[in-house]
Protein backbone atom coordinates (compact mmCIF):
# COMPACT_ATOMS: atom_id res chain seq x y z
CA UNK A 1 0.00 0.00 0.00
CA UNK A 2 1.27 3.43 -0.51
CA UNK A 3 0.55 6.29 1.46
CA UNK A 4 0.77 9.79 0.59
CA UNK A 5 1.89 13.19 2.43
CA UNK A 6 -0.12 15.96 1.43
CA UNK A 7 2.46 17.60 -0.79
CA UNK A 8 3.44 14.31 -2.30
CA UNK A 9 0.25 13.26 -3.75
CA UNK A 10 0.64 12.99 -7.58
CA UNK A 11 4.10 11.51 -7.34
CA UNK A 12 2.67 8.76 -4.69
CA UNK A 13 -0.47 7.95 -7.06
CA UNK A 14 1.96 7.83 -10.38
CA UNK A 15 3.76 5.37 -7.78
CA UNK A 16 1.34 3.05 -6.67
CA UNK A 17 0.37 2.77 -10.54
CA UNK A 18 3.76 1.81 -11.71
CA UNK A 19 4.10 -0.94 -8.88
CA UNK A 20 0.17 -1.73 -9.01
CA UNK A 21 -0.33 -1.09 -5.21
CA UNK A 22 -3.29 0.29 -3.91
CA UNK A 23 -3.20 3.75 -2.98
CA UNK A 24 -4.84 5.15 0.47
CA UNK A 25 -6.80 7.70 0.91
CA UNK A 26 -5.37 10.28 3.78
CA UNK A 27 -7.00 12.95 5.74
CA UNK A 28 -4.91 15.57 5.96
CA UNK A 29 -6.33 18.41 8.51
CA UNK A 30 -5.65 21.30 11.40
CA UNK A 31 -6.38 20.89 15.15
CA UNK A 32 -8.05 25.01 15.90
CA UNK A 33 -4.37 25.84 17.40
CA UNK A 34 -3.20 25.30 14.10
CA UNK A 35 -1.66 21.93 14.26
CA UNK A 36 -1.85 18.84 11.84
CA UNK A 37 -3.88 15.96 11.97
CA UNK A 38 -3.62 13.09 9.81
CA UNK A 39 -5.81 9.83 9.86
CA UNK A 40 -5.40 7.01 7.02
CA UNK A 41 -8.40 6.35 5.96
CA UNK A 42 -8.27 2.53 4.40
CA UNK A 43 -7.19 -0.21 6.47
CA UNK A 44 -3.36 -0.69 6.60
CA UNK A 45 -1.39 -3.32 4.84
CA UNK A 46 1.28 -5.19 6.72
CA UNK A 47 3.71 -3.44 4.16
CA UNK A 48 3.06 -0.41 3.66
CA UNK A 49 5.68 2.65 1.54
CA UNK A 50 5.08 6.13 2.76
CA UNK A 51 6.29 8.84 0.47
CA UNK A 52 6.43 12.42 1.60
CA UNK A 53 8.74 15.15 0.62
CA UNK A 54 9.91 17.20 3.53
CA UNK A 55 9.47 20.49 1.76
CA UNK A 56 8.52 22.63 4.55
CA UNK A 57 8.29 22.15 8.78
CA UNK A 58 4.66 21.07 8.60
CA UNK A 59 5.77 18.09 5.65
CA UNK A 60 8.13 16.85 8.22
CA UNK A 61 5.75 16.68 10.48
CA UNK A 62 3.23 15.28 8.74
CA UNK A 63 5.70 12.33 7.59
CA UNK A 64 6.47 11.61 10.91
CA UNK A 65 2.34 11.37 12.02
CA UNK A 66 1.86 8.86 8.58
CA UNK A 67 4.93 6.82 9.57
CA UNK A 68 3.47 6.37 13.63
CA UNK A 69 -0.50 6.24 12.26
CA UNK A 70 0.73 3.19 9.80
CA UNK A 71 2.75 1.91 12.77
CA UNK A 72 -0.44 2.35 15.54
CA UNK A 73 -2.74 0.76 12.46
CA UNK A 74 -0.22 -2.62 12.11
CA UNK A 75 1.81 -1.59 9.60
CA UNK A 76 4.49 -4.33 10.16
CA UNK A 77 7.50 -3.51 7.34
CA UNK A 78 7.35 0.70 6.86
CA UNK A 79 9.32 2.47 3.78
CA UNK A 80 10.07 5.74 4.42
CA UNK A 81 10.44 7.43 0.38
CA UNK A 82 11.50 10.85 0.81
CA UNK A 83 11.37 12.40 -2.87
CA UNK A 84 12.82 15.57 -1.47
CA UNK A 85 14.44 16.23 1.75
CA UNK A 86 14.11 19.23 3.43
CA UNK A 87 17.03 20.73 5.74
CA UNK A 88 19.44 18.31 3.60
CA UNK A 89 21.68 21.19 3.07
CA UNK A 90 23.16 21.56 6.62
CA UNK A 91 24.77 18.83 6.64
CA UNK A 92 27.72 19.74 8.27
CA UNK A 93 28.20 22.40 11.59
CA UNK A 94 29.61 24.95 9.14
CA UNK A 95 30.31 27.50 12.41
CA UNK A 96 30.76 26.28 16.40
CA UNK A 97 26.76 26.19 17.68
CA UNK A 98 25.19 25.25 14.30
CA UNK A 99 22.93 22.25 14.54
CA UNK A 100 23.81 19.86 11.60
CA UNK A 101 20.05 19.85 10.47
CA UNK A 102 20.02 16.78 8.27
CA UNK A 103 21.14 14.33 10.74
CA UNK A 104 18.52 15.89 13.14
CA UNK A 105 15.70 15.29 10.12
CA UNK A 106 16.97 11.93 9.39
CA UNK A 107 17.21 10.53 13.42
CA UNK A 108 13.85 11.62 13.53
CA UNK A 109 12.71 10.01 10.36
CA UNK A 110 14.16 6.65 11.43
CA UNK A 111 12.35 6.20 14.23
CA UNK A 112 9.37 4.04 13.16
CA UNK A 113 10.83 2.80 9.48
CA UNK A 114 12.82 -0.24 8.12
CA UNK A 115 14.18 1.28 5.08
CA UNK A 116 14.24 4.81 3.76
CA UNK A 117 15.11 5.81 0.04
CA UNK A 118 15.85 9.36 -0.61
CA UNK A 119 16.18 11.34 -4.28
CA UNK A 120 19.05 12.93 -5.08
CA UNK A 121 19.99 14.14 -1.66
CA UNK A 122 22.09 16.92 -1.71
CA UNK A 123 25.08 15.14 -0.30
CA UNK A 124 24.96 11.40 -0.66
CA UNK A 125 26.68 11.22 3.04
CA UNK A 126 23.64 12.44 4.40
CA UNK A 127 21.78 8.93 4.24
CA UNK A 128 24.38 8.03 6.43
CA UNK A 129 22.32 10.24 9.26
CA UNK A 130 19.46 7.66 8.43
CA UNK A 131 19.34 4.07 10.40
CA UNK A 132 19.70 2.06 8.90
CA UNK A 133 21.33 4.26 6.58
CA UNK A 134 19.40 5.52 3.60
CA UNK A 135 19.60 4.70 0.28
CA UNK A 136 20.24 7.25 -2.53
CA UNK A 137 17.96 7.45 -5.96
CA UNK A 138 19.19 9.19 -8.75
CA UNK A 139 16.47 11.69 -9.93
CA UNK A 140 18.03 13.24 -12.42
CA UNK A 141 18.88 11.07 -15.55
CA UNK A 142 14.78 11.39 -15.85
CA UNK A 143 15.40 14.92 -17.12
CA UNK A 144 16.38 14.27 -20.33
CA UNK A 145 13.50 13.09 -21.22
CA UNK A 146 11.49 16.48 -21.63
CA UNK A 147 14.58 17.86 -24.19
CA UNK A 148 14.03 18.12 -27.47
CA UNK A 149 15.54 15.32 -29.78
CA UNK A 150 17.49 18.22 -32.15
CA UNK A 151 19.44 19.95 -29.57
CA UNK A 152 22.52 21.42 -31.52
CA UNK A 153 26.01 19.82 -30.44
CA UNK A 154 24.72 20.34 -27.02
CA UNK A 155 26.38 20.47 -24.24
CA UNK A 156 25.27 19.61 -20.84
CA UNK A 157 26.37 22.25 -17.86
CA UNK A 158 26.92 21.93 -14.25
CA UNK A 159 26.88 24.56 -12.55
CA UNK A 160 29.37 23.88 -9.78
CA UNK A 161 31.35 20.57 -9.64
CA UNK A 162 29.19 19.35 -7.64
CA UNK A 163 26.41 18.54 -9.66
CA UNK A 164 28.66 17.22 -12.39
CA UNK A 165 27.56 13.77 -11.57
CA UNK A 166 23.57 15.22 -12.42
CA UNK A 167 25.01 16.41 -15.55
CA UNK A 168 26.82 13.07 -16.70
CA UNK A 169 23.75 11.03 -15.46
CA UNK A 170 21.52 13.35 -18.14
CA UNK A 171 24.15 13.14 -21.28
CA UNK A 172 24.19 9.58 -20.85
CA UNK A 173 20.62 9.15 -20.83
CA UNK A 174 20.13 11.79 -23.64
CA UNK A 175 22.92 9.75 -25.54
CA UNK A 176 25.04 12.93 -26.43
CA UNK A 177 26.54 15.89 -25.84
CA UNK A 178 29.95 17.28 -24.03
CA UNK A 179 29.70 17.29 -20.36
CA UNK A 180 31.52 20.57 -18.60
CA UNK A 181 31.38 22.18 -15.08
CA UNK A 182 31.46 26.08 -14.22
CA UNK A 183 33.53 27.03 -10.94
CA UNK A 184 31.09 28.59 -8.40
CA UNK A 185 31.55 30.33 -4.94
CA UNK A 186 28.78 31.40 -3.54
CA UNK A 187 28.82 35.20 -1.31
CA UNK A 188 25.40 34.80 0.56
CA UNK A 189 22.43 33.42 0.06
CA UNK A 190 21.68 35.76 -3.02
CA UNK A 191 25.03 36.13 -4.26
CA UNK A 192 27.01 33.35 -5.99
CA UNK A 193 29.32 33.96 -8.59
CA UNK A 194 29.88 32.12 -11.67
CA UNK A 195 33.29 30.82 -14.08
CA UNK A 196 33.68 28.58 -16.63
CA UNK A 197 35.88 30.90 -19.27
CA UNK A 198 36.98 27.64 -21.31
CA UNK A 199 33.90 26.24 -22.25
CA UNK A 200 32.93 27.23 -26.07
CA UNK A 201 29.45 27.24 -26.28
CA UNK A 202 29.23 29.72 -29.05
CA UNK A 203 25.72 28.87 -31.12
CA UNK A 204 25.58 25.71 -28.88
CA UNK A 205 21.99 24.43 -27.30
CA UNK A 206 23.08 24.15 -23.22
CA UNK A 207 21.18 22.15 -20.70
CA UNK A 208 22.48 23.26 -17.19
CA UNK A 209 21.67 20.62 -14.78
CA UNK A 210 21.62 20.89 -11.00
CA UNK A 211 20.30 19.43 -7.85
CA UNK A 212 18.10 22.17 -6.46
CA UNK A 213 16.61 25.20 -8.04
CA UNK A 214 16.12 27.35 -5.00
CA UNK A 215 16.47 31.51 -4.77
CA UNK A 216 17.16 30.84 -8.71
CA UNK A 217 20.72 32.70 -8.38
CA UNK A 218 22.77 30.12 -9.22
CA UNK A 219 21.02 29.29 -13.06
CA UNK A 220 20.22 33.00 -13.17
CA UNK A 221 24.34 33.29 -13.26
CA UNK A 222 25.08 30.67 -15.26
CA UNK A 223 22.50 31.34 -17.92
CA UNK A 224 23.65 35.40 -17.91
CA UNK A 225 27.43 34.14 -18.87
CA UNK A 226 26.12 31.85 -21.06
CA UNK A 227 24.21 34.10 -23.19
CA UNK A 228 27.14 37.20 -23.15
CA UNK A 229 29.24 33.45 -24.32
CA UNK A 230 27.14 33.38 -27.57
CA UNK A 231 24.62 30.29 -26.53
CA UNK A 232 21.61 29.22 -28.57
CA UNK A 233 18.99 28.21 -26.46
CA UNK A 234 19.62 27.78 -22.61
CA UNK A 235 17.75 24.93 -21.21
CA UNK A 236 17.36 24.98 -17.20
CA UNK A 237 16.52 21.50 -15.47
CA UNK A 238 16.74 20.53 -11.43
CA UNK A 239 15.74 17.60 -9.82
CA UNK A 240 14.15 19.46 -7.02
CA UNK A 241 12.04 22.32 -7.97
CA UNK A 242 11.94 24.33 -4.87
CA UNK A 243 11.53 28.01 -6.80
CA UNK A 244 11.91 29.87 -4.25
CA UNK A 245 11.03 33.60 -3.46
CA UNK A 246 11.41 35.52 -6.80
CA UNK A 247 13.62 32.75 -8.61
CA UNK A 248 11.02 32.10 -11.50
CA UNK A 249 11.38 35.77 -12.40
CA UNK A 250 15.22 35.61 -12.23
CA UNK A 251 15.63 32.42 -14.57
CA UNK A 252 13.12 34.41 -17.16
CA UNK A 253 14.67 37.54 -17.25
CA UNK A 254 18.08 35.79 -17.68
CA UNK A 255 16.68 33.96 -20.45
CA UNK A 256 16.10 30.21 -19.82
CA UNK A 257 14.54 28.91 -22.66
CA UNK A 258 12.79 26.08 -20.57
CA UNK A 259 12.70 25.13 -17.16
CA UNK A 260 12.27 21.29 -16.11
CA UNK A 261 12.01 19.90 -13.42
CA UNK A 262 10.89 16.23 -11.56
CA UNK A 263 7.77 15.78 -9.44
CA UNK A 264 10.10 15.37 -6.39
CA UNK A 265 8.36 18.77 -5.21
CA UNK A 266 5.03 19.04 -7.07
CA UNK A 267 5.41 22.38 -9.26
CA UNK A 268 3.94 23.50 -12.78
CA UNK A 269 7.76 22.95 -14.00
CA UNK A 270 7.75 19.36 -13.09
CA UNK A 271 7.73 17.84 -16.73
CA UNK A 272 8.68 14.65 -15.65
CA UNK A 273 8.74 12.12 -12.62
CA UNK A 274 10.92 10.04 -10.39
CA UNK A 275 7.94 7.46 -10.02
CA UNK A 276 9.69 5.25 -12.75
CA UNK A 277 13.43 5.39 -10.98
CA UNK A 278 11.22 4.64 -7.63
CA UNK A 279 9.36 1.79 -8.79
CA UNK A 280 12.55 -0.07 -9.85
CA UNK A 281 14.05 0.41 -6.94
CA UNK A 282 10.76 -0.43 -4.63
CA UNK A 283 10.10 -3.43 -7.41
C1 LIG B 1 24.15 24.06 -4.06
O1 LIG B 1 25.19 23.49 -3.83
C2 LIG B 1 23.04 23.39 -4.81
O2 LIG B 1 23.54 22.36 -5.58
C3 LIG B 1 22.28 24.37 -5.68
O3 LIG B 1 23.17 24.88 -6.66
C4 LIG B 1 21.73 25.49 -4.87
O4 LIG B 1 21.00 24.99 -3.79
C5 LIG B 1 20.86 26.37 -5.72
O5 LIG B 1 20.41 27.44 -4.91
P1 LIG B 1 19.99 28.80 -5.57
O6 LIG B 1 18.92 28.52 -6.58
O7 LIG B 1 19.46 29.60 -4.41
O8 LIG B 1 21.21 29.44 -6.15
Amino acid sequence: MIISGSVSQSLASRLATELDRPLAVVEYDRFPDGELYVKIDDAVSEEVVIVGSTITSDAHIELLQLQDAAREAGAEKITTVIPYMGYGRQDKAFKSGESVSARAMANAISVETDQVFVVTPHEKATCEFFTPTAVSVDGAKQLAEPLPDDLLDPVILAPDAGATDLAEAVRNEYGTGTVKSFDKIRHSGNEVEISGDEINVDGRDIVIVDDIIATGTTMSEAIETLQTDGARNVFVTCVHPLLAQNARLKLSKAGATEIYATDTIEQPESAVSVAPVLAEKLA
